[in-house]
Protein backbone atom coordinates (compact mmCIF):
# COMPACT_ATOMS: atom_id res chain seq x y z
CA UNK A 1 0.00 0.00 0.00
CA UNK A 2 1.68 3.31 -0.79
CA UNK A 3 0.38 7.41 -0.89
CA UNK A 4 0.85 7.25 2.84
CA UNK A 5 3.62 9.46 3.89
CA UNK A 6 3.91 8.76 7.54
CA UNK A 7 6.05 6.71 9.33
CA UNK A 8 3.11 3.91 10.04
CA UNK A 9 2.26 4.13 6.19
CA UNK A 10 5.59 3.55 5.28
CA UNK A 11 6.14 0.69 7.32
CA UNK A 12 3.01 -1.07 5.50
CA UNK A 13 5.81 -1.31 2.33
CA UNK A 14 7.76 -3.25 4.38
CA UNK A 15 7.77 -7.00 5.71
CA UNK A 16 6.87 -7.20 9.24
CA UNK A 17 9.40 -8.99 11.51
CA UNK A 18 7.14 -8.86 14.56
CA UNK A 19 7.17 -12.46 15.46
CA UNK A 20 10.92 -12.75 15.48
CA UNK A 21 11.65 -9.56 17.65
CA UNK A 22 10.76 -11.22 20.96
CA UNK A 23 11.52 -14.54 21.42
CA UNK A 24 13.61 -15.88 24.71
CA UNK A 25 16.65 -16.45 22.25
CA UNK A 26 18.34 -14.97 19.26
CA UNK A 27 18.11 -18.16 17.09
CA UNK A 28 15.01 -17.19 15.32
CA UNK A 29 16.15 -13.66 14.81
CA UNK A 30 19.31 -14.96 13.45
CA UNK A 31 18.01 -17.49 10.77
CA UNK A 32 15.40 -15.45 9.28
CA UNK A 33 17.15 -12.40 8.90
CA UNK A 34 20.53 -14.17 7.58
CA UNK A 35 18.34 -15.24 5.02
CA UNK A 36 17.93 -11.74 3.27
CA UNK A 37 21.37 -11.35 4.39
CA UNK A 38 21.43 -8.81 7.15
CA UNK A 39 24.30 -7.14 7.67
CA UNK A 40 23.53 -3.14 8.76
CA UNK A 41 25.12 -3.85 12.29
CA UNK A 42 28.62 -4.68 10.54
CA UNK A 43 28.10 -1.59 7.91
CA UNK A 44 27.60 0.39 11.01
CA UNK A 45 30.38 -0.72 12.89
CA UNK A 46 33.44 1.28 11.65
CA UNK A 47 31.57 4.29 12.10
CA UNK A 48 30.16 3.76 15.70
CA UNK A 49 33.96 2.98 16.50
CA UNK A 50 35.49 5.55 15.20
CA UNK A 51 32.70 8.00 16.93
CA UNK A 52 33.73 6.02 20.56
CA UNK A 53 36.93 6.76 19.40
CA UNK A 54 36.56 10.55 19.61
CA UNK A 55 34.17 10.56 22.18
CA UNK A 56 37.29 8.40 24.26
CA UNK A 57 39.54 11.28 23.63
CA UNK A 58 36.99 13.90 25.07
CA UNK A 59 35.37 12.52 27.62
CA UNK A 60 37.43 9.97 29.11
CA UNK A 61 37.98 6.03 28.99
CA UNK A 62 34.70 4.11 29.48
CA UNK A 63 31.65 5.60 26.78
CA UNK A 64 28.11 5.48 27.87
CA UNK A 65 26.13 3.94 24.82
CA UNK A 66 22.34 3.81 24.11
CA UNK A 67 21.41 1.54 21.93
CA UNK A 68 18.46 1.99 20.52
CA UNK A 69 15.73 -0.80 19.10
CA UNK A 70 18.73 -2.97 20.54
CA UNK A 71 16.44 -6.26 20.31
CA UNK A 72 19.02 -9.16 21.30
CA UNK A 73 21.63 -6.91 21.95
CA UNK A 74 23.65 -7.15 18.33
CA UNK A 75 25.11 -3.97 18.60
CA UNK A 76 26.63 -4.84 21.43
CA UNK A 77 28.05 -8.17 20.16
CA UNK A 78 29.86 -6.17 17.08
CA UNK A 79 30.79 -3.50 18.85
CA UNK A 80 31.51 -4.49 22.72
CA UNK A 81 32.74 -8.55 21.68
CA UNK A 82 34.44 -7.30 18.36
CA UNK A 83 31.82 -10.05 16.37
CA UNK A 84 30.14 -10.23 12.79
CA UNK A 85 27.38 -10.67 11.69
CA UNK A 86 28.69 -13.91 10.02
CA UNK A 87 30.47 -15.31 13.58
CA UNK A 88 26.57 -14.20 14.78
CA UNK A 89 25.14 -16.20 12.56
CA UNK A 90 27.26 -19.31 12.49
CA UNK A 91 27.53 -19.51 16.51
CA UNK A 92 23.71 -19.29 16.65
CA UNK A 93 22.80 -21.90 13.48
CA UNK A 94 25.26 -24.47 15.09
CA UNK A 95 23.81 -27.87 15.69
CA UNK A 96 23.80 -27.66 19.55
CA UNK A 97 22.33 -24.58 19.00
CA UNK A 98 19.46 -25.91 17.39
CA UNK A 99 18.61 -28.73 19.74
CA UNK A 100 18.98 -26.27 22.94
CA UNK A 101 16.36 -24.61 25.20
CA UNK A 102 16.14 -21.18 25.80
CA UNK A 103 17.69 -21.62 29.16
CA UNK A 104 20.67 -23.56 27.40
CA UNK A 105 21.35 -20.82 24.67
CA UNK A 106 21.77 -18.37 26.91
CA UNK A 107 24.43 -20.49 29.28
CA UNK A 108 26.16 -21.36 26.10
CA UNK A 109 26.17 -17.55 25.60
CA UNK A 110 27.39 -16.39 28.82
CA UNK A 111 30.51 -18.48 27.97
CA UNK A 112 30.70 -17.57 24.36
CA UNK A 113 31.02 -13.82 24.81
CA UNK A 114 33.15 -13.77 28.33
CA UNK A 115 35.44 -15.40 25.82
CA UNK A 116 35.38 -13.10 23.29
CA UNK A 117 37.53 -10.01 22.41
CA UNK A 118 35.35 -7.89 25.41
CA UNK A 119 36.25 -4.02 24.84
CA UNK A 120 35.77 -2.60 28.77
CA UNK A 121 35.54 0.91 27.99
CA UNK A 122 32.00 0.30 26.71
CA UNK A 123 29.15 0.45 28.82
CA UNK A 124 26.26 -0.55 26.99
CA UNK A 125 22.75 0.26 27.81
CA UNK A 126 19.97 -1.58 25.18
CA UNK A 127 16.39 -0.25 25.18
CA UNK A 128 13.49 -2.35 23.05
CA UNK A 129 9.80 -2.72 23.48
CA UNK A 130 10.31 -6.22 23.28
CA UNK A 131 10.89 -7.66 27.19
CA UNK A 132 12.22 -11.31 26.31
CA UNK A 133 14.78 -10.06 23.84
CA UNK A 134 16.53 -7.27 26.89
CA UNK A 135 16.04 -10.03 29.58
CA UNK A 136 18.47 -12.39 27.13
CA UNK A 137 20.58 -9.46 26.26
CA UNK A 138 21.20 -8.97 30.10
CA UNK A 139 21.17 -12.51 30.69
CA UNK A 140 23.95 -13.17 28.22
CA UNK A 141 26.11 -10.36 29.31
CA UNK A 142 25.36 -8.74 26.02
CA UNK A 143 23.90 -6.15 28.00
CA UNK A 144 25.22 -3.94 30.67
CA UNK A 145 21.59 -2.45 31.36
CA UNK A 146 18.38 -3.12 29.48
CA UNK A 147 15.70 -0.95 29.36
CA UNK A 148 12.21 -2.61 28.11
CA UNK A 149 10.23 0.51 27.10
CA UNK A 150 7.98 1.55 24.05
CA UNK A 151 9.20 4.83 23.62
CA UNK A 152 6.25 5.81 21.06
CA UNK A 153 3.88 5.13 23.86
CA UNK A 154 4.99 5.45 27.25
CA UNK A 155 7.28 7.35 29.15
CA UNK A 156 10.37 6.68 30.66
CA UNK A 157 10.60 5.87 34.17
CA UNK A 158 12.23 7.75 37.05
CA UNK A 159 15.08 4.77 37.50
CA UNK A 160 15.29 4.86 33.38
CA UNK A 161 16.05 8.11 33.13
CA UNK A 162 18.62 7.90 35.91
CA UNK A 163 20.39 5.03 33.96
CA UNK A 164 19.83 7.19 30.46
CA UNK A 165 21.89 10.43 32.81
CA UNK A 166 25.48 9.59 31.96
CA UNK A 167 25.30 8.68 27.94
CA UNK A 168 27.75 9.80 26.04
CA UNK A 169 26.33 8.29 22.31
CA UNK A 170 22.91 7.23 21.20
CA UNK A 171 23.20 4.42 18.40
CA UNK A 172 20.62 3.00 16.13
CA UNK A 173 20.34 0.44 13.50
CA UNK A 174 17.31 -1.04 11.91
CA UNK A 175 15.25 1.05 14.41
CA UNK A 176 13.84 4.34 12.85
CA UNK A 177 10.72 3.98 11.69
CA UNK A 178 9.77 1.90 14.36
CA UNK A 179 10.53 4.64 16.32
CA UNK A 180 9.68 8.39 15.19
CA UNK A 181 9.83 11.68 16.70
CA UNK A 182 7.38 10.67 19.09
CA UNK A 183 10.66 8.60 21.21
CA UNK A 184 13.16 10.98 20.64
CA UNK A 185 10.92 13.73 22.24
CA UNK A 186 10.72 11.17 25.08
CA UNK A 187 14.38 10.01 25.21
CA UNK A 188 15.88 13.66 24.93
CA UNK A 189 15.33 15.21 28.42
CA UNK A 190 16.51 12.38 30.18
CA UNK A 191 19.72 11.86 27.90
CA UNK A 192 20.30 15.70 27.98
CA UNK A 193 20.60 15.43 31.73
CA UNK A 194 24.42 14.90 31.58
CA UNK A 195 27.10 16.04 29.06
CA UNK A 196 25.27 15.94 25.46
CA UNK A 197 25.10 12.70 23.85
CA UNK A 198 26.44 12.08 19.99
CA UNK A 199 23.10 10.40 18.12
CA UNK A 200 24.34 8.57 15.36
CA UNK A 201 21.06 6.78 13.58
CA UNK A 202 21.54 4.48 10.35
CA UNK A 203 17.87 5.00 8.61
CA UNK A 204 16.57 3.48 5.38
CA UNK A 205 16.45 5.80 2.49
CA UNK A 206 12.50 5.10 3.02
CA UNK A 207 12.00 7.10 5.86
CA UNK A 208 12.19 10.94 6.18
CA UNK A 209 14.69 11.55 9.20
CA UNK A 210 13.64 15.60 8.91
CA UNK A 211 10.53 14.98 11.36
CA UNK A 212 12.56 13.57 13.89
CA UNK A 213 15.81 16.14 13.31
CA UNK A 214 13.44 18.80 14.12
CA UNK A 215 13.33 17.19 17.61
CA UNK A 216 16.24 17.49 17.36
CA UNK A 217 17.14 20.57 16.89
CA UNK A 218 15.15 21.69 19.48
CA UNK A 219 18.04 20.82 21.83
CA UNK A 220 20.58 22.27 19.75
CA UNK A 221 21.70 19.42 18.14
CA UNK A 222 23.10 19.96 14.58
CA UNK A 223 21.91 16.62 12.25
CA UNK A 224 24.44 15.78 9.31
CA UNK A 225 23.96 13.24 6.91
CA UNK A 226 27.21 11.51 5.67
CA UNK A 227 27.06 12.54 2.19
CA UNK A 228 27.52 10.36 -1.03
CA UNK A 229 27.11 7.00 1.12
CA UNK A 230 24.63 4.43 1.34
CA UNK A 231 24.86 1.10 3.63
CA UNK A 232 22.99 -2.04 2.64
CA UNK A 233 21.00 -3.38 5.29
CA UNK A 234 19.22 -6.25 3.62
CA UNK A 235 18.33 -7.70 0.49
CA UNK A 236 14.23 -7.11 0.01
CA UNK A 237 12.09 -10.55 1.09
CA UNK A 238 9.96 -10.53 -1.63
CA UNK A 239 9.51 -8.96 -5.10
CA UNK A 240 6.29 -7.90 -3.55
CA UNK A 241 8.11 -5.64 -0.95
CA UNK A 242 10.87 -4.74 -3.46
CA UNK A 243 7.74 -3.12 -5.48
CA UNK A 244 5.70 -1.47 -2.61
CA UNK A 245 9.18 0.03 -1.35
CA UNK A 246 9.88 0.82 -5.17
CA UNK A 247 6.81 2.38 -5.28
CA UNK A 248 6.86 4.00 -1.77
CA UNK A 249 10.49 5.60 -2.19
CA UNK A 250 9.19 7.23 -5.48
CA UNK A 251 6.22 9.10 -4.23
CA UNK A 252 8.46 10.49 -1.74
CA UNK A 253 11.06 11.42 -4.71
CA UNK A 254 13.35 9.51 -3.81
CA UNK A 255 15.43 8.29 -7.11
CA UNK A 256 15.79 4.45 -6.47
CA UNK A 257 17.69 3.39 -9.77
CA UNK A 258 21.33 2.25 -8.97
CA UNK A 259 20.07 1.68 -5.93
CA UNK A 260 16.99 0.00 -4.46
CA UNK A 261 16.27 -1.86 -7.93
CA UNK A 262 19.20 -3.49 -7.67
CA UNK A 263 17.58 -5.40 -4.84
CA UNK A 264 18.59 -4.45 -1.01
CA UNK A 265 17.41 -1.89 1.17
CA UNK A 266 20.02 0.71 1.45
CA UNK A 267 20.40 2.87 4.91
CA UNK A 268 22.22 6.50 5.31
CA UNK A 269 23.84 8.13 8.10
CA UNK A 270 23.08 11.10 10.10
CA UNK A 271 25.07 12.41 12.93
CA UNK A 272 23.18 14.53 15.42
CA UNK A 273 26.03 16.57 17.98
CA UNK A 274 25.56 19.39 20.12
CA UNK A 275 26.20 22.78 18.19
CA UNK A 276 29.39 23.73 19.36
CA UNK A 277 31.05 20.60 18.45
CA UNK A 278 29.83 20.29 15.15
CA UNK A 279 30.98 23.32 14.53
CA UNK A 280 34.39 22.25 15.30
CA UNK A 281 34.47 19.51 13.15
CA UNK A 282 32.49 18.69 10.57
CA UNK A 283 31.08 15.19 9.80
CA UNK A 284 32.96 14.16 6.71
CA UNK A 285 36.66 15.13 8.85
CA UNK A 286 35.41 13.25 11.80
CA UNK A 287 34.59 9.79 9.81
CA UNK A 288 38.51 10.41 8.09
CA UNK A 289 40.44 11.07 11.17
C1 LIG B 1 15.23 -4.65 12.65
S1 LIG B 1 15.30 -4.81 14.39
C2 LIG B 1 16.90 -4.07 14.64
C3 LIG B 1 17.61 -4.67 15.80
C4 LIG B 1 19.09 -4.30 15.93
N1 LIG B 1 19.25 -2.88 16.12
C5 LIG B 1 19.86 -4.78 14.73
O1 LIG B 1 20.21 -3.97 13.86
O2 LIG B 1 20.09 -5.99 14.62
C6 LIG B 1 14.18 -3.56 15.00
C7 LIG B 1 14.06 -3.52 16.51
O3 LIG B 1 13.25 -2.40 16.88
C8 LIG B 1 12.45 -2.78 17.98
N2 LIG B 1 11.29 -1.90 18.11
C9 LIG B 1 10.22 -1.83 17.28
N3 LIG B 1 9.34 -0.91 17.74
C10 LIG B 1 9.88 -0.39 18.87
C11 LIG B 1 9.45 0.59 19.80
N4 LIG B 1 8.29 1.22 19.64
N5 LIG B 1 10.22 0.87 20.87
C12 LIG B 1 11.42 0.23 21.03
N6 LIG B 1 11.88 -0.71 20.17
C13 LIG B 1 11.13 -1.02 19.11
C14 LIG B 1 12.08 -4.23 17.68
O4 LIG B 1 11.63 -4.92 18.83
C15 LIG B 1 13.39 -4.76 17.11
O5 LIG B 1 14.20 -5.30 18.11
Amino acid sequence: MTGDTSFEGINEAKADWGHIYNRFDPRSYSHELDKLDYVIPDNAKPIFQKLIGHLQQRRGDTVHILDLGCSYGINSATLKHDLSMDELNKHWGQKKMMDASSDEVVAYDQQFFSDSNVNEDIEMVGLDQAENAIAYGLASGLLDEGLAVDLETEPLSALAKEKLAPTDLVTSTGCVGYLTEKSFDRLLPAVNEGQQPWIANFVLRLFPFDVITKSLDKWGYVTEKLDGQTFFQRKFASDDEQKQVLEQLSEQGVDPTGKEDEGHFLAEFYLSRPMKDAAEVPIERLLQS
